[in-house]
């Protein structure tokens, strides 16, 4: 996978700390797998903005707090949020491509629209990226309203036509659940489930308890013989295996190609790379 975003850097880290570049903006922030030793000390001067927890950031601009930022194409809003996020996973647009390719398939099969569901969807880069390439419908689920309307931002952002997505603010488990009942397919599924989900007041999860029935849904609603999936997770790495076994099992080992790659990030002027999770792609042999 080509390591390299357009728009983004990740300038140096190290001494429990990351140094990342987006668009204009040079952002430092903790980052807990950082334990290695700081390359450049000069770069660090460079930021705009610096982030101590639980929700301080200290900026060299007054009145800065949030800024427009072309990622691997796509136009984001991001901001500097109290909890040390920007609204960008950088890591996700490392696989906007292959989303890509799999949309120009679709297309040259001649599935249009292509029916997209992205789960799970935060702010929108996946959205925002397919969109952008016409011919699709996206279904973006999310369950903060919040993500959904800066996911909205971001869309608008990239494409007049705003008809390309259906907003879902729902637990994407009971949009599965109802999709399925409703016989309603997907040619292609994005998902990045984080490692704990409060649902309600009274309901959560972990990624641990629920990887079976979230692979099982998501298969239930991939279009047969022919729909791709790209499932990502920060979970300990027993949840990629987990989610292949259990699709293993469902396609009797035939007819699916499944494969497991990690996700990382190189730093821009070393050979050092900081970890972001993995990577499941699902798709059908033809
Ligand atoms: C992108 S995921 C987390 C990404 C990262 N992989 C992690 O482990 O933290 C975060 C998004 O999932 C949404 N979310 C959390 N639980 C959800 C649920 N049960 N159904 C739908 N969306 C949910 C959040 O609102 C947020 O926008």
């Amino acid at each position: 996978m080509n390591s390299q975003i357009e728009g983004y850097s990740l300038l140096d880290s190290g001494d429990g700390r990351k140094l990342e570049r987006f668009g204009d903006v040079v952002v430092d922030r903790p980052s807990s797998l950082s334990a290695w030793r700081r390359r450049n000390d000069a770069i660090w001067e460079s930021a705009d903005a610096v982030y101590s927890p639980p929700d301080r950031w200290e900026t060299e601009r007054a009145s800065f707090s949030s800024w427009k930022a072309s990622v691997a194409g796509v136009e984001l809003e991001l901001e500097l949020m109290s909890n040390g996020q920007l609204g960008i996973f950088p890591e996700h647009a490392l696989y906007l491509p292959r989303i890509g390719s799999a949309l120009e398939q679709f297309r040259s099969r001649g599935s249009k629209p292509v029916r997209v569901l992205n789960l799970f969807a935060y702010t929108g880069l996946a959205t925002a990226f397919c969109a952008k390439h016409g011919d699709v419908l996206v279904t973006h689920v999310d369950l903060a309203k919040r993500a959904i309307d800066w996911a909205k931002q971001n869309v608008q952002l990239n494409t007049s036509a705003s008809d390309r997505v259906r907003w879902i603010v729902d637990d994407a488990l009971a949009f599965m659940a109802r999709e399925a009942r409703k016989s309603n397919v997907y040619d292609i599924i994005i998902i990045d489930p984080p490692s704990f989900s409060r649902v309600s007041k009274n309901a959560s999860w972990t990624l641990e308890e629920k990887t079976p029935d979230i692979v099982n849904l998501v298969l239930d609603v991939l279009a047969p013989e022919a729909g791709v999936v790209f499932f990502t997770n920060h979970s300990a790495a027993s949840t990629s295996d987990v989610a292949r076994n259990i699709a293993l099992d469902r396609f009797s080992d035939q007819g699916v190609q499944i494969a497991i790659e990690p996700l990382s990030l190189k730093e821009e002027r070393t050979e050092r790379t900081m970890p972001a999770g993995s990577l499941i792609t699902l798709s059908h042999t033809s």
